[in-house]
């Protein structure tokens, strides 16, 4: 199999099958992942949290995303692969913004990159403009925007029409100011259901929800929550392992066989000397 094209996706939305992204960090996660067959990778920048042991995602660097992308990218042969920018690695400038984004494809091999866009954020669907005109494909995200926690002031549901959320009208408009913008595909991040609704049927390029409901056209989910590996649970989502306990208690039980001299054996040595 080879990797996946954005052609592919299209085609898979077009025949109305839901696509399936989960985010991944490093390349043994990445590898199972990408073996179990999910569509598209977001090396995303919940990195920050779930992976590089900060409180959030804003302390993330390029140098971060282009390290974890890099190895996304070589534990992969068939997801389609997309790198996150970190905050500030974009909006400061349009030729920063776009040089930024083609580094991961020129460094880091990354299929796509994607990046948040607050409600009719000019400077953001500009740099997506100019990213796909220069052929770097680029997937939005509109909706709660964790990049912009500071402004927002906590994880509020979007699309509610109240002080702590943004109209259903104004992330309407976005996405499709996104889509003309030459976006490939849009991600709603906890958006209540009508909204994503309405959102899903005002465009016609692939809607992804992150805690969004059920009427988009795929779903993605952070690696961390699904594996129940050292995440906080979140409502939203769904965790199909525990990770965490798998983890300590093989750790457990190697502790105490190393202390008890059970391992290593003559099995585990070059050249045992042989007991007499
Ligand atoms: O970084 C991330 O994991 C994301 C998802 C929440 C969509 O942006």
């Amino acid at each position: 199999m080879s990797r996946t094209t954005i052609p592919d996706l299209s085609e898979k939305y077009a025949g109305g099958t839901p696509l399936s992204m989960l985010t991944a960090y490093d390349a043994p996660i990445a590898r199972q992942v990408d073996r179990a067959g999910v569509d598209m990778i977001l090396v995303g920048d919940s990195a920050g949290d779930n992976h590089l042991g900060y409180d959030d995602t804003l302390p993330v660097t390029m140098e971060e995303a282009l390290s974890n992308t890099g190895a996304v990218v070589r534990g992969t042969r068939e997801a389609f692969i997309v790198a996150d920018m970190p905050f500030l690695s974009y909006g400061t400038s349009l030729s920063e913004s776009v040089e930024n984004a083609g580094r991961f494809l020129k460094e880091a091999d990354a299929d796509a990159v994607k990046l948040e866009t607050a409600p009719y954020g000019e400077a953001t669907i500009e740099i997506v403009d100019r990213c796909t005109e220069l052929g770097i494909p680029v997937q939005g995200h509109v909706g709660l925007t964790p990049q912009r926690e500071n402004q927002i002031g906590g994880a509020y549901v979007q699309g509610r029409d109240t002080d702590t959320s943004t109209t259903g009208e104004a992330l309407v408009e976005t996405a499709q100011r996104l889509e003309e913008a030459g976006a490939f595909s849009v991600v709603l991040e906890t958006v209540s259901e009508p909204v994503a609704r309405r959102v899903t049927e005002a465009v016609d390029v692939p809607t992804i929800g992150i805690g969004s409901g059920r009427y988009v056209d795929g779903q993605v989910l952070v690696v961390s929550d699904v594996l129940g590996l050292g995440a906080e649970p979140y409502s939203l989502s769904k965790q199909y392992a525990d990770l965490d306990s798998a983890i300590r208690s093989a750790v457990e039980q190697y502790v105490a066989e190393v202390e008890s001299g059970e391992f290593p054996t003559a099995e585990n040595a070059f050249d045992p000397i042989e007991e007499g």
